[in-house]
């Protein structure tokens, strides 16, 4: 069961526990994380689970596809190098310990 670490704007950090195969959005609100909106239900349309992935674990995510990489340059925070949407980080037990920072807004 992989763990996650979502950084608020703020610096406050909240873990939770995931399940394998559910995406980082469905993990986020599941959990309530404040700040992942995901309006769209995690079909790749909206933009509102853009997360920031810390460094070290970005080259061990699945590559991203050309609607997400589309979605992000519309994303209402800063797109970043690490920027990705939550809904398409597929959850898997190697990732346990992925940290995922907030952006300052999703709207
Ligand atoms: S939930 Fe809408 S793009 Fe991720």
């Amino acid at each position: 069961m992989p763990s996650i670490t979502f950084i608020h704007p703020d610096g406050r950090a909240q873990q939770i526990e995931a399940s394998v195969g559910e995406s980082a959005m469905q993990a986020a609100t599941r959990k309530d994380i404040n700040g992942i909106l995901a309006e769209c239900g995690g079909n790749a349309m909206c933009a509102t689970c853009h997360v920031y992935v810390e460094e070290d674990w970005l080259a061990r995510l699945p590559a991203m596809g050309g609607d997400e990489d589309a979605l992000l340059d519309g994303a209402a925070a800063e797109r970043r190098i690490n920027s990705r949407l939550s809904c398409q980080i597929k959850l898997a037990a190697d990732l346990d310990g992925l940290v995922l920072s907030l952006p300052d807004r999703q709207l």
